[in-house]
């Protein structure tokens, strides 16, 4: 019987430059994380996923990897990473890094030295698109006087997977972080590691754009999943291998789970990118429930170094949707995955056009500046600009109706009662605007996410955390009103 901690667990996105900064220079470290784990220990998560730590020249902060097996000099050492997986495993957090198997860095040692680990080809041969914008995602290199594939930025040359030698190299870099105790990795673009062997056009369908059918979503990715799958379960306990498997075709993206021999977790973009609608939301989440393989299980976010903070994207700023949001993520079937800040009802930040460092266009800075810990934001000249500190975690610790002692609660909760982590999901009828389900027999959730009181009937339980925090403890049976932007967790009585 394989251990699935992941199913039980709460995971917890740190972008490492910005998390928390341990010697003074602007940009957070990998030994700042370790000084927080206090805090996050306090807060209750069970697992951190780091974004990449590697060395990189950071045309993408981290995601042009120059070295796999090294730490990045501005985030730490490789004693750093060691000391950091021991002490949070002490405080029972794991750790989990981010592996990039798509590209690497255009400064890998490979790009030069093995040139047969890329895709090439004398003339660009199809109509395949950077994902970051700028056209073709074909590049001369004057040094082959060749060109060469990279669907992100030119700087990120895609690997040649066909290569037999390439997968060994990745074999080789998960055992080294998995003999170091990471417990497991988050894997970007999971949906492309392989390209067409022929490099065939990808289809232009009229109003859809270019749909990447040769470019991504080769059906040799799913046997790479599997041949890691099958490495990871080899660990005590299994390492954890959580794709962003960005398809919003859920079928697509179910089949990411093969026979639960592939990806463990996948994050759910259907409802990530779904507006805080109880209609939108509802529909995701039945979709999902309605393709996931038995064996399957989603892990659902809102916000990420992406797309930027649920707290504004969902909830507009507003502290009692952005606890309506956080409900859902954290009583839904499937692993939550907060990112920093996220428990602070943070907002995504402004960035000036004069401060942006991203390669991507519209910039993604906003969503990715600095974790405020004090009223003053507690850093010194941040790498990124520090926008707004009024939601901070000293302020928020100190008072015990604020959104990060709400989120606390809601993670006790969930660990005390088993029906809201593994209990089957079941909608259960709510008026318009309203969203309700049952998790397993002893537990309910209730969501009024529109603008109207509504009235929720046969309920009977009692109400166990609310959104507000009024009421809690009082027995309900029969109706349960709601007032907007509010939502209940109503447990069987004991
Ligand atoms: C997805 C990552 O989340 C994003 O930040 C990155 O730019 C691309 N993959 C390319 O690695
Ligand atoms: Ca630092």
């Amino acid at each position: 019987m394989i251990e699935r901690w992941w199913r039980d667990a709460v995971l917890y996105q740190v972008y490492p430059r910005s998390f928390a900064d341990a010697n003074g220079d602007g940009i957070g470290d990998l030994a700042g994380v370790a000084q927080r784990l206090e805090y996050l220990e306090w807060l209750g998560i069970d697992a951190i996923w780091l974004n990449p730590v590697h060395p990189s020249p950071n045309v993408d902060w981290g995601y042009d990897v120059s070295d796999y097996t090294g730490i990045h000099p501005d985030l730490g050492t490789l004693e750093d990473l060691a000391r950091l997986v021991a002490e949070a495993g002490a405080r029972g957090i794991r750790i989990l890094l981010d592996l990039v198997p798509n590209h690497s860095s255009d400064r890998h040692p490979w790009f030069r030295e093995r040139p047969d680990f890329y895709v090439w080809a004398d003339e660009i041969p199809n109509n395949w698109e950077s994902i970051f914008g700028g056209g073709s995602a074909w590049t001369f290199d004057d040094e082959r006087g060749r060109y060469y594939l990279h669907n992100f930025a030119p700087q990120q040359p895609d690997l040649n997977w066909w290569n037999p030698e390439v997968a060994p190299e990745f074999e080789r870099i998960l055992r080294f972080w998995f003999d170091r105790g990471v417990a497991g990795f988050r894997i970007d673009v999971a949906h492309a590691i392989f390209k067409d062997r022929e490099l065939r056009d990808d289809p232009v369908i009229p109003g859809l754009g270019m749909r990447r059918r040769y470019s991504m979503f080769r059906p040799e990715t799913h046997g790479i999943l599997r041949d890691w799958r099958a490495l990871a379960g080899t660990y005590d306990p299994p390492r954890l291998l959580l794709g962003e498997a960005y398809s919003l075709d859920v079928e697509q993206w179910a089949g990411y789970f093969g026979d639960g021999d592939q990806l463990d977790l996948a994050f759910a973009f259907m409802l990530t990118h779904a507006d805080l609608d109880a209609e939108q939301m509802r529909g995701a989440v039945a979709d999902v429930e309605a393709a996931l393989p038995a064996n399957a299980w989603p892990c659902w976010a809102g916000s990420n170094h992406d797309i930027g903070r649920l707290a504004t994207r969902w909830a507009g700023g507003d502290d009692a949707r952005t606890r309506c949001a956080l409900m859902m993520l954290l009583t839904l079937r499937g692993t939550p995955c907060l990112y920093y800040g996220d428990e602070l009802a943070l907002t995504s930040g402004d960035v000036t056009a004069e401060r942006i460092v991203d390669c991507a266009t519209p910039s993604r800075d906003p969503g990715r500046t600095p974790m405020p810990w004090t009223p003053g934001g507690g850093w010194t000249d941040p790498w990124l600009p520090l926008t707004e500190t009024s939601r901070n975690v000293e302020a928020q610790r100190a008072d015990s109706d604020s959104t990060l002692h709400f989120t606390r609660h809601l993670i006790a909760l969930r660990r005390r009662i088993p029906a809201l982590r593994s209990g089957r999901y079941q909608e259960i009828a709510a008026p318009e605007g309203a969203w309700a389900w049952r998790r397993g027999d002893d537990a309910l959730v209730a969501l009024n996410l529109g603008d109207d009181p509504v009235e929720i009937g046969a309920i009977d339980g009692s109400i166990a955390l609310s959104t507000n925090r009024s009421r809690e403890g009082e027995n309900i049976s029969g109706n349960l009103t709601l007032a907007p932007s509010e939502g209940m967790i109503v447990v069987a009585k004991a």
